[in-house]
């Protein structure tokens, strides 16, 4: 099984779409999670995990670590906030301390596929990543950034605000009409076709 996180808080968006067209592309038997909605704390420092690799706080972080564990890879996809990977999906892969201790990785080897959504900077969010990644002994396959929808198509004030992505983009508009949307991933084709060749390395590697 191979396992999809889309750390973004919303469920429908950039994110969730880039992640899923690397699962479906696969062709693998995959198993999908959106972080959406979830309460997940961060890491606490308090090393009761250290004895058995067990997160001992109680969110809804557990069933996803434990999803981690039974994946032979993991593609985790976050939207960049503030320059830097979003608090859910930093609270997620902070959690996997959880899973180094006593010179035991229980993610080592596992195939990891890094992912970043971003509107304009395209070089913190993957980075970081790879790092948790490479901090848990991972085989980093793939990486890469694709194009964000900034929330300011959608929040109702976009048009006239001036200090938005709307009017960086377009100045101030009567109204947004759909010439002005962003791409979703599926019409970003360079991006796109990124999404393809990683499901088809993954299929070489585990199918
Ligand atoms: C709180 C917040 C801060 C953001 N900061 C940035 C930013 O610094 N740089 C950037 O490129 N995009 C930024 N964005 C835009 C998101 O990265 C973009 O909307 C992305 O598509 C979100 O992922 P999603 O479509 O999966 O929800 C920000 C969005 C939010 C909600």
């Amino acid at each position: 099984m191979i396992l999809g996180i889309s750390a973004s808080g919303r469920p429908v968006g950039i994110t969730d779409e880039v992640v899923k067209a690397v699962l479906l592309e696969s062709g693998l038997e995959w198993e999908y999670i959106s972080l959406a909605g979830k309460k997940i704390n961060g890491c606490i420092g308090c090393t009761r995990c250290a004895s058995d690799n067990r997160c001992k706080q109680k969110d809804d972080w557990n069933e996803i670590g434990d999803k981690m564990l039974e994946a032979e890879a993991i593609i985790f996809g976050a939207p960049n906030y503030y320059g830097t990977i979003n608090a859910l999906g930093h609270a997620c892969l902070e959690r996997t301390y959880s899973f180094r201790h006593q010179g035991k990785f229980c993610l080592e080897g596992k195939f990891g596929i890094a992912i970043g959504v971003d509107d304009q900077d395209k070089t913190s969010v993957v980075p970081y990543i790879k790092r948790m990644m490479v901090h848990n002994k991972m085989k980093i396959l793939a990486d890469f950034a694709t194009d964000g929808y900034s929330q300011c198509y959608t929040c109702g004030f976009g048009h006239k605000c001036a200090v938005g992505s709307v009017y960086k983009k377009h100045g101030f508009l009567d109204e947004i009409k759909d010439e002005h949307l962003p791409p979703r991933f599926q019409e970003q084709e360079k991006n796109r076709c990124q999404a393809v060749e990683i499901g088809k390395q993954l299929k070489k590697k585990l199918g």
